[in-house]
């Protein structure tokens, strides 16, 4: 088959709903010819229902990243379906209410915690589970939300998200030597389940689609998923620890 991942084997994790990033990401990856294996957490069902959505319904495994058993038996469940990896996405973020909405200053170790485990740390978790698979070199590409910036209502979440880019950086730097690439696309806000459950996201809406350069469509995931395809590509072949904006030129621009 043709296309811009043709021949990759890739495992795309955070398909939750058609409206998921990683939903698009799954659907342009198979339409440019890659074979993609799918990772869903607790609603398995829901996932797999989703997963029939796409152009070929892919084999769909249970992962939470919190489970390390889980994490553990990964590479053995992906090679039932494919022989290796060329690219694996991360698409995963979650953070308790408290932690988000304006909670900054109360919330407790607890629920931020969780954040950074699920938001942060899973990353390199994600990568080191996938590892074995990925013996000529790969990429792994992950979704940030521009951690540059205090925002309001994004709190714990946009803490999360500065870990996760400095994650990526240091696991650009370790795994480098293995010829494997790490780099986020750094979307701007987009109507998706995780989006709509932080109280408040919606006040990032209006200013984005009024100041970006571009104009933005919060409703159009094709536009970060595309962006995540070029990095699983082999067209960004020197290109490590780096974060792409996908967000209309939003950051690029002054009040
Ligand atoms: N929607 C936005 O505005 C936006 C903007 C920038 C970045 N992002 C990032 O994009 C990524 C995907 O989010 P989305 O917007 O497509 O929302 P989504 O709700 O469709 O996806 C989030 C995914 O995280 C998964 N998840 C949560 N806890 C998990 C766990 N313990 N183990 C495994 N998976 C778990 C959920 O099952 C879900 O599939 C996230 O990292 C998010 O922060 C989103």
């Amino acid at each position: 088959m043709s296309g811009l991942l043709a021949g990759k084997r890739l495992l795309v994790t955070g398909v939750i709903t058609d409206q998921s990033i990683a939903f698009s990401t799954a659907k342009l990856a198979q339409e440019q010819g890659a074979t993609v294996v799918l990772t869903g957490f607790g609603r398995m069902s829901l996932v797999e229902r989703i997963a029939k959505r796409l152009p070929e319904p892919p084999p769909v495994i249970e992962l939470d990243v919190q489970n390390t058993d889980q994490l553990a038996g990964l590479a053995g469940k992906v090679r039932e379906h494919v022989d290796g990896l060329d690219g694996v996405v991360h698409s995963i973020a979650f953070a308790p209410q408290s932690a988000l909405g304006g909670g900054f200053l109360d919330a407790g170790w607890e629920d931020v915690s969780t954040a950074l485990h699920v938001s942060t740390y899973s990353y390199k978790a994600l990568a080191m589970a996938a590892l074995p698979l990925m013996s000529r070199g790969g990429s792994v590409v992950g979704l940030t939300f521009d951690a540059q910036f205090a925002w309001p209502v994004y709190d714990w979440m946009g803490v999360a998200k500065a870990g996760l880019e400095s994650a990526s950086r240091y696991l650009a730097l370790h795994l480098g030597k293995q010829g494997i690439r790490s780099n986020l696309v750094s979307a701007g806000p987009l109507r998706t389940m995780a989006a709509k459950s932080i109280p408040g996201f919606d006040q990032f809406e209006d200013e984005w689609v009024r100041k970006a350069p571009l104009g933005w469509d919060l409703g159009d995931q094709e536009a970060a998923a595309k962006a995540v395809l070029a990095l699983l590509s082999d067209w960004f072949p020197a290109t490590t620890g780096e974060i792409v904006h996908v967000d209309g030129g939003f950051h690029a621009v002054g009040a």
